[in-house]
């Protein structure tokens, strides 16, 4: 059976007139990743800084392992990890200082070196923090989250800013963290991390809520499905592809066909071959995340971001 572990209901956050985040409801189930994909100024930091009991809600309910967050918050504190979005920690404690340094805040906490085995840093432990690259001290970010050995941990865009290798450094401390049983609320606007790492995504823009589920479901239900891309076949494979279906359509000098029954790809290419049409390449291409994003709002994810 399902366990929810966090409960949201109707949230609402203004700041003066403005609304941040606009009614929101969903549930966080244990052991799962749950992720919230946004744009910049979407409502992600506001919403998990309001359920990590760091700011106040305007309305609604909101619960955390059956505790209501404006009564019991300093029992919600020990229970619950945090990597704030801008993180940082003291430049000249060692990656091993900072991490007892922050343990001795909590009564009961875990040994320094079991953290740092677990992001894998192993070989820095002795470092300044100040000399560690960018992906490095997300994984002390993370390690200092887990002091407390909390059920819940929150990631707030953990990868905002690495390079693709850092990143998926993070991915597989995340991954780790999974596997340990914990329960993590990731915030991103990377929609491939999404995909990759959560059992289930909410998708936030302007406040709101557009699409919840598991990244297969939410693609099946706003995406376009499979499209096979027919690159540079220009107007003589257009023509000849319009006899096998009509769901194909030209982009430029592409013909993009979409793959709405496996038949599909052999008549393709049986058409292209015995026409002798000139094309440069086929490509298969699934929706993504993106695509269902740029479907349901009109825009893309990354459009006016400062990374
Ligand atoms: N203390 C504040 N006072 C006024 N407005 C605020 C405050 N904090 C956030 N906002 C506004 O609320 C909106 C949501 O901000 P929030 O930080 O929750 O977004 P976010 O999704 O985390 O964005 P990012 O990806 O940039 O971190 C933004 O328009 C922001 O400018
Ligand atoms: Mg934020």
């Amino acid at each position: 059976m399902v366990e929810s572990v966090i409960t949201v209901s109707k949230l609402v956050k203004k700041y003066g007139d403005f609304t941040a985040v606009d009614g929101i409801d969903f549930e966080v189930h244990r052991g799962e990743v749950f992720s919230i994909l946004g744009p910049n100024g979407a409502g992600k930091t506001t919403t998990v800084e309001i359920i990590e009991c760091l700011k106040t809600k305007t309305s609604g309910e909101v619960s955390i392992l059956g505790m209501d967050i404006g009564r019991a918050t300093r029992d919600i504190k020990k229970r619950i990890g945090v990597l704030p979005q801008d993180f940082n920690a003291f430049d000249l404690l060692t990656v091993k200082e900072n991490i007892e340094y922050f343990g001795g805040m909590f009564r009961e906490h875990l040994p320094a070196e079991d953290l740092i085995t677990l992001v894998d840093l192993k070989d820095k432990r002795d470092e300044y923090f100040k000399n560690l690259s960018g992906g490095l001290k997300q994984r002390v970010g993370v390690a200092i989250s887990m002091v407390n050995d909390p059920d819940i941990i929150f990631l707030d865009e953990p990868t905002t800013g690495l390079d693709p290798k850092a990143r998926r450094e993070v991915w597989e401390v995340v991954k780790g963290l999974k596997e340990k049983g914990k329960t993590i609320i990731l915030t991103t606007h990377y929609m491939e991390e999404a995909e990759v790492l959560s059992d289930r995504v909410a998708i936030m823009d302007g406040g709101r809520f557009i699409a919840i589920g598991s990244p297969k479901d939410i693609i099946d239900r706003y995406g376009t499905g499979t499209v096979l891309m027919v690159r540079g076949g220009g107007a003589s494979a257009y023509e000849k592809l319009k006899t096998i279906s009509s769901r194909v359509e030209r982009k430029g000098e592409d013909v993009v066909v979409r793959v709405d029954r496996k038949e599909v790809l052999p008549e393709v290419v049986k058409v292209l071959e015995s026409s002798g049409s000139f094309y440069e390449e086929l490509q298969l291409r699934r929706s993504t995340l993106e695509d269902v994003f740029l479907s349901l709002t009109g825009r893309r994810l990354g459009e006016g971001e400062v990374d």
